[in-house]
């Protein structure tokens, strides 16, 4: 029973997430996304128990993924739930450098290897960061996020 693990931070999960879970659970028979519970990059805006509710709610359709957490080395996570590969979405060649690393280190670490989707054209510009800035100024973030987030970022930002 092939097992995949996508994570991430999920500040929060895009289309191009969801784009990427998608097309892995078609692949394999079972799927676990887990968000970091300290992302690296920044103080996260939403906490970890909002990051996987919005994970939940945007993957209710697909029947094999489940939503994980987790803290500290990825590796140790991946080890103790027996995953098969990492999964991670590349946009552009940009991604390229910092995730190849992190997969060659992943590999030495665990054995386990890391296959690359590349993200679909309509999302390649996405990115969290930029969602998080764009919703914070009002903007309109409907085709970046689905519905339920795009609600919780309003909330969010008071709007
Ligand atoms: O969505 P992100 O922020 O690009 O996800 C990055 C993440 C969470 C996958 C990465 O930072 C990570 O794996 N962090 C856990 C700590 C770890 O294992 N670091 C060593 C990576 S080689």
């Amino acid at each position: 029973m092939p097992k995949a693990l996508i994570p991430g931070s999920f500040d929060p999960v895009t289309f191009g997430h969801l784009d990427v879970i998608e097309r892995t659970a078609k692949l394999f028979d079972h799927v676990l996304v887990a968000a970091v519970a300290n992302p690296a990059k920044a103080r996260s805006l939403f906490t970890l128990e909002e990051r996987q509710a919005m994970l939940a709610d945007v993957t209710a359709h697909l029947a094999n993924v489940e939503i994980g957490a987790f803290e500290g080395l990825l590796v140790d996570f991946a080890m103790a739930h027996r995953v098969d590969a990492f999964v991670k979405g590349l946009r552009a060649v940009s991604d390229f450098d910092v995730e190849l690393q992190m997969a060659q280190m992943n590999e030495r670490m665990s054995g386990i290897a890391t296959l690359f989707f590349p993200t679909a054209p309509e999302h390649s510009f996405l990115a969290s960061s930029l969602v998080r800035e764009v919703a914070r100024f009002g903007g309109d973030v409907s085709s970046m996020v689905p519905a339920p987030v795009a609600q919780r970022l309003k909330e969010r930002f008071n709007q």
